[in-house]
């Protein structure tokens, strides 16, 4: 089975298009998403143009303010400081990576905590690990709603992340923690990977590198989740972290790339933005 992360954004993004709809008249507004980017990567361009179209299809407002590559950090963190004052602004998003001459924990550390969509603001991070209320990574936040749509038991199962990004390896294996699975990270440096991944009842796979996991990796009845936005170096199109045709069929559950992980980050970015514009206008 392929769960459709495509399908499941549209209906998340579809229930908040409904909400948003009545903030105009409670309110006096509807929130407003501000997007940094820095640079022409082509991979921010595009996902920062998805964060758009999103927002323009849930009433959200959206400005993306594009800087050269060669904006200074000291300018970077005078616009934040700029968007952190601005009371009409509910949500800031850096796009990452950022250029290299750029200190990246000193810029999310700059976002004001309130306005942290990303849910990569230390305190936000903290609040995570502690179990308290606060923006959860959007990521690890929409591969936790695929599997309860697809009414996946988590509690009890083993679990294995590969990769311990920030962003998504090590946050996912945190909320699938809570979750109740047993979760193990693994990433380059572990020892026969194909042994540890095969014991996953639940595999998610965020290392960044093209069909990576292949079949002998996967379990049988395994559910399998590809975070993964890889360019394929033979045909030149998305492809996931893994090799989806020759595990699909060993797999009970997984998902594709396009049209699985990337929709629901998309979609639950959404979903933060509008919980900031609540609770600064409940403040
Ligand atoms: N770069 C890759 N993923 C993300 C994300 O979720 N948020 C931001 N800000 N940058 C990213």
């Amino acid at each position: 089975m392929v769960i459709n992360g495509k399908e499941l954004s549209v209906s998340l993004k579809t229930q908040l298009a409904e909400r948003v709809a009545g903030f105009a008249e409670t309110y006096g507004r509807v929130p407003n998403l501000v997007v940094i980017l820095v640079g022409e990567d082509p991979g921010s361009v595009s996902y920062v143009t998805g964060k758009a179209k999103a927002a323009a299809e849930v009433g959200i407002r959206n400005t993306t303010l594009r800087r050269d590559a060669s904006i200074s950090e000291e300018e970077l963190l005078a616009l934040i400081a700029e968007l952190n004052a601005d009371d009409d602004v509910d949500g800031i998003l850096v796009q990452l990576p950022l250029p290299r001459h750029i200190d990246e924990n000193k810029v999310i550390s700059a976002i004001s905590v309130d306005k942290d969509v990303d849910g990569f603001h230390p305190l936000n991070v903290a609040r995570l690990w502690l179990k308290q209320p606060c923006v959860l990574p959007c990521t690890p936040k929409g591969i936790i709603k695929l599997l309860k749509s697809a009414e996946i038991e988590i509690s009890g199962k083993e679990a294995v992340v590969i990769g311990r990004s920030n962003i998504v390896g090590l946050p996912v294996a945190k909320l699938l923690t809570d979750e109740n699975a047993t979760v193990t990270v693994a990433h380059s440096r572990t020892r026969n990977l194909a042994e540890v991944t095969r014991r996953a009842d639940i595999l998610v796979v965020a290392i960044g590198r093209e069909r990576f996991v292949t079949a002998d990796m996967v379990k049988p009845g395994a559910v399998v989740i590809d975070v993964g936005v890889n360019r394929d170096s033979r045909t030149g199109k998305l492809c996931g972290d893994v090799d989806f045709e020759a595990c699909q069929d060993i797999a009970s559950y997984i998902t594709k790339t396009p049209g699985g992980v990337g929709p629901m980050t998309i979609a639950c970015l959404m979903e933060n933005t509008v919980e900031c514009f609540l609770k600064r206008m409940d403040k």
